[in-house]
């Protein structure tokens, strides 16, 4: 290259819904951290591009990536059949599944089929969500409240203005950790799922960049370290 001239690396622009601990979550300076966006920027690196986070809402961050408005997202999102219409998916990158949340004096709902009547507190536009809704369409849950952070969902659940929350099984737990004595879990992990990253359909060369690169620090070891840090 010419004389002080540098090749520019591209930059990226990640979306993620940061109240969403383990995966992202707003560190004490304010800074957006945790698994996923350890993940992207380990991927970013060994790739050569650069990444600026972004906060979006969780039923935006589709759309964000559609209009192009961000490149990535990297948001604890489920890979789904409907999402496959709309993105691409990178492989998945960990597994996760929904579980059923509730009071911790709750002694009447230990499974999904105690669930007659209730009130559900979800995150909007998650898979979450979609379980709620269906169990609202069968004629089961009498209720689906929706908000757009977690931090809210759980909230709802706390002060008794929902009797269960819908919502990844992981995220649930650390909420468990931090805020003793308030939940439980109730019964099995509802479903499977497992997270992809998720780029504009045809986006092929930034979605190789992906995949190749979460490929190679699963193989270098990056990626056992960013997993033991946040799932000890
Ligand atoms: N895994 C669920 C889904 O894809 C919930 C993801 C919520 N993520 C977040 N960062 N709030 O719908």
């Amino acid at each position: 290259t010419a004389e002080g001239e540098e090749l520019e690396a591209a930059t990226f622009i990640v979306g993620t819904e940061p109240t969403f601990p383990p995966f992202e979550m707003t560190d004490e300076s304010g800074a957006i951290t945790g698994f996923d966006i350890e993940l992207i920027k380990a991927i970013a690196e060994d790739q050569g591009f650069e990444v600026e986070i972004q906060s979006i809402g969780f039923d935006a961050l589709i759309p964000a990536v559609q209009s192009g408005n961000i490149d990535i997202i990297a948001s604890g999102m489920t890979i789904t059949e409907a999402r496959e219409e709309q993105v691409d998916f990178s492989a998945p990158y960990i597994d996760a599944g929904l579980a059923i949340a509730v009071a911790a004096d709750n002694g009447d709902v230990s499974s999904i089929d105690d669930l007659q009547g209730l009130v559900a507190s979800v995150q909007i536009g998650s898979t979450g969500h979609e379980k709620a809704q269906e169990l609202m369409d069968a004629g089961v849950l009498s209720e689906v409240k929706t908000f757009n952070t977690v931090d809210v969902v759980m909230m709802e659940l706390v002060n008794g203005g929902a009797d269960v929350v819908i919502n990844d099984l992981p995220v649930t737990q650390a909420y468990m950790v931090q805020q003793p004595g308030t939940i439980k879990i109730a019964g099995e992990k509802l479903e499977s799922e497992s997270y992809g990253f998720a780029v504009r359909s045809g986006n092929e060369e930034l979605l190789t960049m992906i995949d190749t690169g979460l490929q190679n620090v699963i193989e270098d070891g990056t990626y056992d370290e960013i997993q033991s840090k946040y799932f000890s």
